[in-house]
């Protein structure tokens, strides 16, 4: 796991942009995760005006969406797959039908968990997946106690994270319930994991990832597993790691060619 830590959001987004522009232009057909939320939106703006400036194309790119809640109707501004249209890819060149999401109104929910697995697996898989980390350590929608190992499935939300979520609904009692995620399992198959995370209510969330066991009780921690994983944080998300000083000298001495 590269833990790099920068002085704010912006160098964060403009970072991880980067990842995404060189897999785009190596690989132009390449298959992208995108990730919801408020920490990936500067990602987002930032590989708009790349794309505006003309440095990137997403034509021939397939996108699948971590997560997704069950039973917002299609027109909710907050289902998922509504908001990854309004904060990237109506602003990009996209092909129709090329971003998908998990269907939270399917009558068969697990058919449709299945069916989702086995598009991104039709796909040859992730190439890079964009996560960010919720408060109690969830990454997509998987809560703690979810395995490892998991596949797409429906979930429930804890209240922690139904109170996090609730600035984006008129009443915290809108939140849903239940949710689509990609699982564990699901997400560490992607080739590379780009984690963002900034400011102090991601700190203890962050060190259970980076430094604490691997365990279902933090689930952002199967990260410590993989073999490619980035983890990109502000000064105060990263304020409570024990060797913050060591991932700040191993940046600043990187070897240039060794990339991200
Ligand atoms: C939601 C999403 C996660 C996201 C998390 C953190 O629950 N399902 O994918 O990482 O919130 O959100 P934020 O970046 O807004 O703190």
């Amino acid at each position: 796991m590269e833990v790099v830590i920068l002085s704010g959001a912006d160098e964060i987004a403009s970072l991880a942009a980067d990842v995404f522009v060189a897999l785009l232009s190596r690989k132009p057909d390449a298959v992208v995760g995108l990730a919801t939320g408020s920490s990936p939106l500067g990602v987002y703006a930032s590989l708009i005006e790349r794309h505006s400036a003309g440095d990137v194309s997403f034509v021939g790119v397939k996108a699948f969406l971590l997560d997704e809640y069950v039973g917002l109707p299609a027109e909710h501004p907050q289902r998922y797959r509504s908001v990854i249209g309004e904060v990237i890819e109506q602003h990009v060149d996209f092909a129709p039908g090329a971003v998908r999401g998990p269907d939270g109104n399917a009558a068969d929910l697990p058919a449709a968990c299945a069916r989702y697995e086995a598009a991104i697996a039709a796909a040859g898989g992730v190439d890079v997946q964009l996560l960010g980390i919720g408060t109690d350590g969830h990454v997509g929608f998987n809560e703690p106690g979810s395995s490892l190992s998991s596949r797409t499935r429906v979930k429930t939300l804890t209240s922690q994270t139904r109170a996090d979520n609730a600035r984006f609904f008129p009443a915290a009692a809108d939140v849903p319930r239940h949710v689509l995620t990609q699982g564990l399992g699901t997400i560490s198959d992607a080739r590379h994991l780009l984690l963002v995370a900034t400011g102090l209510g991601k700190a203890a969330a962050v060190r259970a990832m980076v430094e604490g066991p691997v365990s279902a009780f933090c689930p952002a921690s199967v990260l410590q597993l993989h073999q490619h994983v980035t983890v990109l944080l502000d000064d105060d998300a990263a304020s409570s790691l024990a060797l913050g000083d060591y991932y700040r000298e191993t940046y600043a001495h990187k070897p240039a060619w060794q990339g991200l």
